[in-house]
């Protein structure tokens, strides 16, 4: 079996809002328009996977909250209908999707072998989480390739968000080599917004563009901050300055998510590309690739 390989790894925000405003058959409500600047970033996101083959998409979810330990999706397929439980108005998801679940249980043992506490999720009426689903619609909404889902151990918040990210790490390198033992070509997606402090009300009209802007200024420059810090490769200090940048803006990566995928990208020191940056209700998001095959090398 040749070795495996990462093609592309990228943050991949969930706003619901965000398949809202796009009106796929899946999801019931519909739009008049939105958040179109993160939504073409998207369209980039995709543009620059067209041309590169892989076999399965790696997501690592904030909704999928375990507090015991790493599960992994264990179950080949799943059909059911996703509601956003804060946005009901706005994402009510048929969805139907494989699961790779040989290369899931890889790293659940990978992972285990490292010293994690990991479980593999077997319950065939389990309802797959919203972040999954969106991450991996937004990003190849042909739902052609199997996935693979991880789960957030919400350490962040039941110890801090530097124990957190230790695990994150350790599991980021887990996913690296159980891939490149598979032989398969993965993308990995990190699946979560950056500074995450958001409105509590919502105007009339979802998708109106007038009362969107990001929460404060400090959330604003702190993003602004990581992202530099990924389009110039420094992701070492990226990752020095994680726990307070999380802990500061609130930001989703306290999900591990963003730890994760640069570990498992083995701390790329080439430069993101940033497709997108945007608020949704007030959070900051960014789509960002790393075109690991092209730049990276190694894995
Ligand atoms: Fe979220």
């Amino acid at each position: 079996m040749s070795e495996g390989s990462i093609v592309l790894g990228a943050l991949a925000p969930h706003p619901p809002h965000l398949i809202y405003a796009e009106n796929p058959p899946q999801n019931e409500p519909r739009a008049e328009c939105g958040w179109e600047v993160l939504r073409w970033g998207y369209e980039r996101l995709r543009r620059s996977l067209a041309d590169k083959s892989f076999d399965v998409l790696v997501v690592f979810s904030p909704h999928w909250q375990t507090m015991v330990g790493t599960h992994f999706l264990g179950v080949p397929h799943f059909k059911s209908i996703s509601v956003d439980p804060i946005f009901p108005n706005l994402f009510r998801f048929h969805y139907e999707l494989d699961v790779d679940v040989t290369l899931s249980e890889a790293i659940c043992e990978q992972a285990a072998q490292m010293g994690m506490v990991t479980k593999m999720m077997r319950n065939p009426d389990f309802r797959v989480d919203y972040g999954t689903i969106i991450s991996c619609h937004l990003t190849h909404p042909a739902w052609d390739k199997p996935i693979v889902a991880i789960s957030s151990h919400r350490s962040a918040k039941l110890f801090n968000t530097e124990y957190m990210q230790a695990n994150a790490l350790k599991l980021g390198e887990a996913t690296r080599k159980a891939v490149l033992a598979s032989g398969k070509r993965a993308v990995l997606l990190a699946s979560n917004s950056l500074s995450h402090r958001h409105f509590v009300t919502e105007p009339p009209l979802p998708e109106d563009m007038s009362k969107e802007h990001i929460t404060h200024h400090g959330q604003y420059l702190w993003d602004m901050r990581m992202l530099d810090l990924m389009r110039k490769g420094k992701t070492r200090e990226l990752i020095d300055l994680m726990p307070d940048f999380t802990d500061q803006t609130i930001a989703e990566t306290d999900s591990g998510a963003l730890s994760w995928l640069i570990a498992a990208l083995d701390y790329p020191e080439y430069g993101a590309d940033v497709h997108a940056y945007g608020s949704v209700i007030g959070t900051g998001n960014a789509v960002v690739g790393w075109d690991h095959e092209s730049y990276g090398g190694r894995s």
